[in-house]
């Protein structure tokens, strides 16, 4: 690692530093990852360097967005390398706080933050509770590091909505930027659970972008939404996965309206998009074996 980066373990160093760089009134980027970094994280650092005169990334596996039988207990904690890497990709501190730090009066006392609505659907119906942690741990992240600007990956479309949700209706201070999904040369997004496929599930597991591909395709050709859905889940599961949804869904993640150019806004969700958007989104969620992978598409 080179000697660049800065490595906070406590709020007292985090905040010596944020406070320093607010008095030279320098701006603050912000990337909350839970470690175990790859390139995806990497693009989100340099965007938020792109944006931000320094930026800082929180490397914390947080308990509290798993459920009793997801993978936190496994969830790969790589630090070295993370802060190794952040240093690679522009960033100026990496915040590293323990389970304690995040949550001084324990997990169970711990003040919770929920957003109504959005998060009754997709992830959020197949992971109850996750986005309550989410946003409990992220808007303690906010109020720790207090970034002017702070970067999310589109690959979680869902938690990107659910966070300019809550920024907008808790009025934190703070621009929130959706970064571009990075891909395999075979089309699967990067993500840390990759590396739990066997040689054979890694092999299949393109077959999550080919099919987005395909729903896109289809209604952009005038197919009918729900035929496009129903295509997608058989071409899932003949390929051997369990699919959770493979849906398409407006940028507020409502059920398109049958007419085109008008669709159902969710009133108050906070997305940026203005309820008459007419993009569209093709999302899904399937396991291979115990591995539960998530992506999308956004078209016109
Ligand atoms: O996207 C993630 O890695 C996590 O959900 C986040 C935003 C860091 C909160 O723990």
């Amino acid at each position: 690692m080179s000697a660049g980066i800065e490595i906070a373990h406590v709020l007292a160093a985090l905040r010596a530093r944020i406070d320093a760089w607010k008095r030279a009134g320098l701006r603050v980027g912000f990337v909350p990852t839970m470690g175990n970094l790859h390139e995806g994280h990497y693009s989100l650092v340099r965007l938020a360097r792109e944006n931000a005169d320094r930026v800082v990334a929180s490397v914390f596996v947080n308990p509290t967005q798993f459920g009793p039988d997801e993978d936190f207990d496994r969830y790969p904690r790589t630090p070295g390398a993370d802060a190794a890497g952040l240093d690679a990709a522009g960033c100026d501190l990496a915040w590293m706080p323990s389970v304690e730090t995040m949550y001084p009066l324990g997990v169970t006392r711990a003040v919770r933050v929920q957003v109504p609505g959005i998060t009754d659907v997709l992830d959020g119906a197949h992971r109850p509770g996750h986005f309550d942690g989410v946003c409990t741990v992220v808007a303690r992240l906010f109020n720790q590091v207090r970034p002017d600007v702070a970067v999310f990956g589109r690959k979680d479309y869902q938690q990107l909505a659910v966070i300019r949700h809550m920024v907008r209706d808790l009025a934190f201070p703070i621009e929130v930027l959706g970064a571009d999904i990075v891909r395999e040369a075979d089309g699967l997004a990067r993500s840390s659970r990759n590396q739990y496929l066997s040689g054979d599930e890694r092999a299949l597991a393109p077959e999550i972008h080919r099919t987005l591909l395909s729903m896109r395709d289809a209604v952009q050709a005038g197919g009918d939404r729900r035929q496009a859905e129903a295509a997608a889940v058989a071409r899932l599961e003949t390929a051997g996965f369990a699919v959770d949804y493979a849906v398409i869904r407006t940028p507020l993640l409502v059920e398109p309206a049958p007419t085109p150019g008008a669709t159902q806004g969710l009133v108050g969700t906070g997305a940026d998009p203005a309820p008459d958007d007419a993009r569209r989104v093709a999302l899904i969620a399937a396991r291979l074996g115990a591995t539960r992978l998530i992506d999308n598409l956004e078209f016109a």
